[in-house]
């Protein structure tokens, strides 16, 4: 039997990426989708080819033929759907940020683990091969030892009318929360846990209820230093100008870029004493399908999940503890 997904908060990123992978990966199956909105829903599970349709999460939790939920909401619902979701023992595959406070996502942890299922976060930049071939580098000591990071992700996006993101009760922040949670967890996944933190945030270009400009200042539990930069406001075209992360060692360093990849696409350049390799490569498989399928073998297996999700609440606590 395929493993069966059930998607709460059938939206932009269950449109572009989410289903496809759910409907392309061997041994998967995308078996129903649930939104608030009818008509939206039915055309989703039209445009996907998906007979189970729902406008309620309640409904969708309750299906038997379920055997775990992506959750594809805004932030400040992800907390209540993962316990709603728990409760019905179905296994949760979240959406970043975690939650929008650290009391959500520790109640998220909580509700998983007395419910005996299992939650993992969508940070899927884990699954880039490319980021695969950096950690083993940095576990090979390839470029010696790594003393200082550099991460860049920047977005521009200005505010739209109803746009949740620029809502703090909903999103709990501006581009850190988007985009800067996705750098946290990269630097984590590559270089182990982050001991201390100044974070600073700033509203430059827009003035709502969000910072849009934000620089984290860390020090990992290594010893390396990281700088952390996530701007909606900063306009360049060039995403390998834009999203980037730089990796410097006592015997090397390395470029990979841009971060948003979602095929692992992109450059990769491994500079050393004897010169520059370039390791870039192109268009692969759909990251989104190896993203679901470790989550399967976790569940299958009771292994350890790609992305735990104690990672990402120590991500949101240097986030939020500015
Ligand atoms: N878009 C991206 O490229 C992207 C990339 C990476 C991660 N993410 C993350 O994915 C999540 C969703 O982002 P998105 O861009 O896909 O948002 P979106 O397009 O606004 O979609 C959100 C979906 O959730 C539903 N929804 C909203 N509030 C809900 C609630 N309280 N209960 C149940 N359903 C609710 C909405 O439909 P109804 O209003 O009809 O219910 C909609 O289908 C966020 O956590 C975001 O950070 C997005």
């Amino acid at each position: 039997m395929p493993f069966s997904w059930g998607i709460l908060g059938a939206g932009d990123i269950a449109r572009k990426h989410v289903a496809a992978a759910m409907q392309n990966a061997p041994g998967h199956r995308l078996a129903a989708i649930m939104r608030r909105n009818p008509a939206e829903a039915v055309a989703f599970a039209k445009d996907f080819n998906v007979d189970r349709v729902y406008t309620s999460a309640e409904d969708l939790v309750a299906d038997p033929t379920i055997d775990a939920v992506f959750i594809g909401t805004p932030p400040s619902s992800h907390a209540e759907l993962t316990a709603l979701a728990a409760r019905a023992g179905k296994h949760v595959l979240c959406e970043k940020p975690i939650a929008s406070t650290v009391a959500a996502a520790q109640a998220m942890i909580d509700v998983c683990e007395g419910n005996n299922v299992r939650l993992m976060i969508c940070h899927y930049q884990r699954a880039n091969t490319r980021h695969q071939q950096i950690r083993q580098w940095l576990n090979d000591a390839v470029i010696g030892r790594v003393v200082s990071v550099r991460l860049n992700f920047s977005s521009y996006s200005p505010p739209t009318p109803d746009a949740w993101r620029h809502s703090r009760a909903v999103a709990g922040g501006g581009p850190i929360m988007d985009l800067g949670s996705h750098c946290l967890d990269l630097l984590m996944y590559l270089c182990g846990p982050i001991d201390t933190a100044a974070v600073l945030t700033d509203s430059l270009a827009y003035h709502t209820d969000v910072e849009d400009t934000a620089t984290m200042l860390l020090r990992l539990k290594s010893g390396a230093h990281a700088t952390v930069t996530t701007h909606w406001s900063a306009h360049c075209p060039d995403p390998e100008q834009s999203n980037a992360i730089e990796i410097w060692g006592t015997a090397g360093m390395i470029l990979s870029s841009p971060l948003f990849s979602k095929d692992s696409s992109g450059k990769l350049l491994l500079h050393r004493a004897t010169g520059c390799e370039d390791h870039s490569r192109p268009a692969g498989k759909r990251i989104h399908e190896d993203v679901i399928e470790q989550f399967r073998i976790a569940v299958a297996t009771g292994g350890p999940m790609l992305v735990p999700a104690e990672d990402a609440l120590a991500g949101l606590e240097v986030i939020l503890a500015r």
